[in-house]
């Protein structure tokens, strides 16, 4: 078995000549191979084609391989550096700004973000065009926080003007938020705008940004926005494994947040107190995590920062959508919403032999992962750009879609 597995190592670059055999690297890595091989009909290494999880770096996983106490010295330098490097990639001073890390999925500093700087008698203005949008006002729901939801299309950006005319007839609002990628579709919302539209319309209110599946990769600088808050998580465009999401807040206001959280392990303000304080967790921070995150950061800045991962991700992009339209696959966002080169929603085939499940499994069965839409009103599968994935894996999908649509009856191209 295990010749089996070195030999599927080596045919498939698993191992890389940084690796020595014998070593225990290779040992984990055998296992990890072993069970894809198990999972998988085709003997192929899964790649994500999806929002999330997304694939990452051997190395990033590698670097896992390490147990650190919480208090251990190179465990809190890992924090702390993690926690700078996050603020600068914001393009913001530490001054001014603090990001604080959550253990959870990006979800869980979402909410974190809402029950800590949402007064008692607060509301949000949510502005929603997709799934993302509506999970905000879900969770506003749950922790009975006030909240008007502004709805747009689907396949629309949120229009700054509409957000300039309601703040300008109603003055109840406390916090402004807007998802930066919604990642349902692969809109890109103007949040510059809307933020420039806030400061001048309610410059007291707290601008929010769920940037989860763009911070890392569409450069953004958080004061030229005008935000005070955004939430992204660790494995998104930075390529860190899953297990913790964090904030970047405006100091200044987050250190007046004290004691309005509905929860005890979700409150941001003592996250934050806690970590000021002695560089800890307040309870089992993500060890193994955080080191994977810190080696993607570095894997980041070699790569050549944001614009570096900007430019892998639209080759990627530019690969996918040119080989999908040979293949007469339709997009559901029009051209003039193509900024976002995230993820990409095409709209499902209109060929009777054309089935979903069948052509996800097909796929998944050739080590293709791809995902099930996430709008309300048409039938689209996505395919994501991100994650450790580079424009010849994007030939492969391709070729397997190919491959998928003729083994399903489908003509290509579609017509
Ligand atoms: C824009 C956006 N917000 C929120 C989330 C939720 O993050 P999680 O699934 O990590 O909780 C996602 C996940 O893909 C996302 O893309």
């Amino acid at each position: 078995m295990l010749k089996t597995v070195e030999r599927y190592l080596v045919n498939k670059r698993v191992v890389t000549s940084l690796i020595r055999p014998g070593t225990a690297t290779v040992r984990r890595c055998f296992g990890v191979a072993a069970m894809q091989m198990q999972n998988n009909k085709t003997t192929q290494p899964k790649k994500l084609f999806t929002p999330g999880p997304l694939g990452v770096s051997l190395s990033t996983k590698e670097a896992m391989l390490a147990d650190f106490g919480s208090r251990d010295v190179a465990f809190v330098d890992t924090v702390k550096f993690i926690r700078k490097r996050l603020v600068e990639i914001a393009g913001v001073s530490h001054d001014e700004y603090t990001a604080v890390p959550l253990q959870g999925s990006g979800t869980y500093s979402l909410e974190s973000v809402l029950t800590t700087i949402v007064p008692k008698k607060g509301k949000v203005l949510i502005l929603e065009n997709g799934a993302y949008g509506r999970r905000q006002a879900a969770i506003c729901k749950v922790l009975n926080i006030e909240h008007r939801v502004e709805s747009f299309g689907e396949n629309e950006q949120v229009s700054p003007k509409r957000v300039e005319q309601i703040l300008g007839h109603d003055t109840s609002f406390t916090t402004v938020s807007v998802v930066h990628c919604e990642t349902s579709s692969g809109v890109l919302n103007p949040v510059i705008e809307i933020g420039e539209i806030v400061r001048k319309k309610a410059p007291h209110v707290q601008y929010f940004i769920d940037a989860m599946s763009s911070f890392g990769a569409i450069p953004f600088n958080m004061k030229e926005a005008n935000c005070d808050y955004m939430v992204s998580s660790a494995n998104k465009c930075i390529e860190g494994v899953p297990g913790f999401g964090y904030a970047i807040c405006r100091t200044k206001h987050l250190k007046s947040c004290q004691g309005i959280s509905r929860s005890l392990s979700l409150d941001l303000y003592e996250q934050y107190m806690g970590l000021e304080k002695n560089g800890q967790f307040r309870f089992t921070p993500p060890t193994h995590t955080m080191l994977a995150f810190r080696k993607a950061l570095e894997e980041l800045d070699a790569e050549g920062g944001v614009e570096g991962r900007a430019n892998r991700y639209k080759a990627n992009r530019k690969v996918l959508r040119e080989g999908m339209a040979e293949l007469g696959f339709e997009e559901y966002l029009d051209e003039s919403l193509q900024d976002a080169y995230i993820i990409t929603s095409f709209k499902y085939p209109t060929q009777k032999d054309f089935d979903f499940k069948t052509f996800y499994e097909k796929l998944s069965d050739k080590g293709q992962v791809i995902y099930p839409g996430k709008v309300l009103d048409a039938d689209v599968f996505r395919i994501g750009n991100i994650g450790h994935l580079f424009p010849e894996d994007m030939e492969k999908l391709l070729e397997c879609i190919k491959e998928v649509c003729n083994e399903m009856n489908v003509t290509l191209p579609l017509n």
